[in-house]
């Protein structure tokens, strides 16, 4: 059995490189929704049904358990999928966001005031500012919707991308936040962009990458039971429901390699 990692288009392949780099003998299959980014300015309803069905494509990909990289979907769909689908489809399977454990990070590094940048769907859903006052009612949330970087960076759209950065930035900056979570799968490709902003201040960049494969390693130590039934031979899967030649090009530009893309369809 797999690990699977899944988001809404190619941005999750960069959480994929860093799992991989910190638990590189387990085997993994990503699957990219190509052919329905962004989820971003969708509704909630139609990303809990593709998130659902990309489920169905990761697990009969025989994945034991599944990394929900993408923040908007984790927003509308993650919980809804414990709660219901898993239970009665695949009972002994596991389904793990990537929203909470971000939040305990920002919690135990003590920020009181911070900084999200996200999709429009991600911020209209509150789910951050609600899941960290669960942990630590003090703390403030500011959250900025980011609705142009998505298209940006899975267009080759990088070199506008300062301008309007700073704008986005800018009420972050001017609420005096401690530390700022990148809220998107997307968003850690403009780490060294977003610094530049930043370079005056002690303002910290919380970033999934260099989040998540520890939690994961964390989660498999204390899951003897899921992670004895992972096979190990190194090997990675990519799959995406769409694929093009610019696809291809933004996975290779995202990796920093060749990425082996293959098509596969869900049922929606
Ligand atoms: N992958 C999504 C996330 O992490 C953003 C991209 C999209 O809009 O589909 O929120």
């Amino acid at each position: 059995m797999k690990i699977g990692i899944f988001d809404s288009g190619l941005g999750g392949l960069i959480i994929t490189k860093a799992i991989s780099d910190r638990l590189p003998t387990y085997d993994t299959i990503y699957y990219g929704d190509t052919l329905n980014v962004p989820y971003g300015s969708r509704s909630p309803e139609a990303v809990l049904n593709h998130t659902q069905a990309a489920m169905d494509v990761l697990f009969a990909q025989e994945c034991q358990l599944i990394v929900m990289a993408c923040n908007t979907a984790n927003a509308s769909s993650l919980q809804k999928l414990q709660q219901t689908y898993l239970p009665r489809t695949y009972p002994d399977r596991r389904i793990l966001g990537v929203v909470i454990p971000t939040l305990e990070t920002a919690h135990e590094r003590q920020y009181t005031r911070i900084g999200v940048l996200a999709t429009q769907s991600l911020v209209s859903s509150k789910v951050y500012e609600e899941e960290l006052h669960k942990i630590n009612p003090k703390i403030q949330v500011f959250s900025q919707s980011c609705p142009l970087l998505v298209p940006l960076i899975e267009n080759d759209g990088l070199k506008w991308i300062d301008p309007i950065l700073q704008e986005y930035l800018e009420p972050l900056l001017q609420n005096n936040v401690e530390a700022i979570i990148l809220g998107c799968t997307h968003y850690p490709l403009l780490k060294t962009h977003i610094q530049k902003f930043l370079e005056k201040t002690s303002i910290e960049l919380i970033s999934q990458d260099e989040i998540i494969p520890d939690k994961l390693a964390d989660y498999l130590v204390r899951h003897p039971e899921i992670e004895g039934s992972l096979s190990q031979e190194g090997r990675h899967e990519f799959f995406v429901s769409d694929l093009t030649d610019a696809y291809s090009k933004t996975a290779h530009y995202i990796y920093g390699q060749d990425v082996p893309l293959s098509l596969i369809s869900s049922s929606l």
